[in-house]
């Protein structure tokens, strides 16, 4: 059976820890679910990690939506949640909830994640209303790049603590069933995991959230541009591609490749009777 917002509910009533790990295409996707994986977010962070912008501003409906259908092909169980893009939901509710509805109607995926606190809880209420479930996402939003100097770690001092907890609660008030709190002090995030009743699901968060998320090529070492004190490396994955590219390229070269093995076989009389 697929997970769902019940799935995350139970985890976290249960005190079970839930594991996410970005995705943006079909082989990932079905590699993250047979891996067991409760569920696959498809961030916007594509922008970055796949198409190369330097930023997630840049991604456009068309590109979430064309990566979303490859990762919900590929996911059984794991519960797909898909980004809504820089200004796909921040013009209006009414946006949000087309929008919302597209990314949904065109993948398959089971909730969409959008940005913000309580200055984007009507977008978050509309879309729940419209029967979609959604993740909101608190700490370093990404999407406010040019808001923030630079990506740090938020809330640090009272103020912006406080405006933290406040936005939690607000979003869970508006109706979000998870949330995403991206670089913060771990007992921020501890006490807003303790004062929310709908999980947390922390980057750069601490121990305390109910689960995690990492982005797949940060955590397998495929994305070699300065890593975040929060990304754990479980593989060299890059160096190994670029040793096995080398090899291949040495190879080509050489003549090696494609030996005996990898060729082909026709009967010599059939090639004589060429002309
Ligand atoms: O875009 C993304 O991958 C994200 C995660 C880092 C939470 O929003």
């Amino acid at each position: 059976m697929k997970n769902s917002v019940i799935t995350f509910q139970k985890a976290k009533d249960q005190q079970k820890k839930i594991a996410m790990l970005t995705a943006y295409d079909y082989l990932t996707a079905k590699l993250l679910d047979e891996s067991g994986v409760d569920s696959i977010l498809v961030g916007d962070s594509l922008g970055s990690v796949m198409l190369g912008y330097d930023s997630t501003l840049p991604v456009t409906m068309e590109e979430i939506i064309h990566h979303g259908k490859a990762v919900v092909r590929g996911a059984k169980t794991a519960m797909v949640i898909i980004d809504m893009p820089f200004m796909s939901y921040q013009t209006s509710a009414y946006d949000a909830v087309v929008n919302a509805g597209r990314i949904i109607k065109e993948t398959g995926a089971s909730a969409v994640k959008l940005e913000g606190g309580a200055n984007v809880c009507p977008q978050i209420k509309a879309i729940v209303n419209s029967s979609i479930p959604v993740m909101a996402h608190l700490g370093l939003t990404p999407q406010s790049i040019n808001m923030f100097d630079g990506y740090r770690v938020q809330g640090k001092d009272a103020k912006t603590a406080q405006k933290l907890l406040d936005d939690a609660k607000a979003v869970e008030e508006a109706g979000a069933f998870a949330l995403v709190l991206e670089c913060m002090p771990s007992k921020l995030a501890k006490l807003i995991t303790e004062t929310i009743k709908i999980p947390t699901i922390g980057i750069g968060a601490g121990s305390f959230c109910d689960g995690q998320v990492l982005v797949y090529q940060d955590m397998l070492g495929i994305n070699q541009s300065t890593t975040p004190k929060f990304v754990k490396k479980y593989a060299e994955i890059g160096e190994q591609m670029k040793k096995a590219f080398e090899s291949y390229k040495k190879e080509v070269q050489e003549g090696v490749f494609p030996s005996v093995e990898f060729e082909y076989y026709v009967a010599d009389e059939i090639i004589e009777k060429l002309y």
